[in-house]
């Protein structure tokens, strides 16, 4: 599924996207770009909207952090890891796909 253009998605601003009815947001770090599930393993938080620490993003409800680069959870209240997916760039546009089911 197309994300948006590659200069159009900035660091420090995820973006959500909605594939068959999981949220991913998107980010950009350095140059390259990662996706991770936008929900909380502590009790379903949204994650964008949370502050971004380098590669690190809390979550704005009880502050839970997790990696963006691998989705492990790094601190309390969240112990297990949020999915993450694989992201390409093609001819400028970001690309991400659910291959949870392939
Ligand atoms: S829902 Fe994210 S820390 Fe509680």
């Amino acid at each position: 599924m197309d994300v948006g253009r590659a200069e159009e998605i900035s660091i420090g601003k995820p973006v959500h996207i909605e594939i068959d009815g999981t949220g991913i947001a998107v980010f950009k770090l350095d140059q390259a770009f990662y996706a991770i599930e936008d929900v909380c393993t502590h009790d379903g938080g949204k994650l964008t909207g949370g502050c971004i620490e380098n590669d690190v993003i809390v979550c704005p409800r009880h502050g839970a952090r997790f990696s963006i680069r691998t989705g492990e959870a790094l601190s309390a209240p969240a112990y297990e890891p949020t999915a993450t997916f694989p992201v390409r760039v093609e001819n400028g546009m970001v690309q991400v796909r659910d291959d949870r089911w392939d």
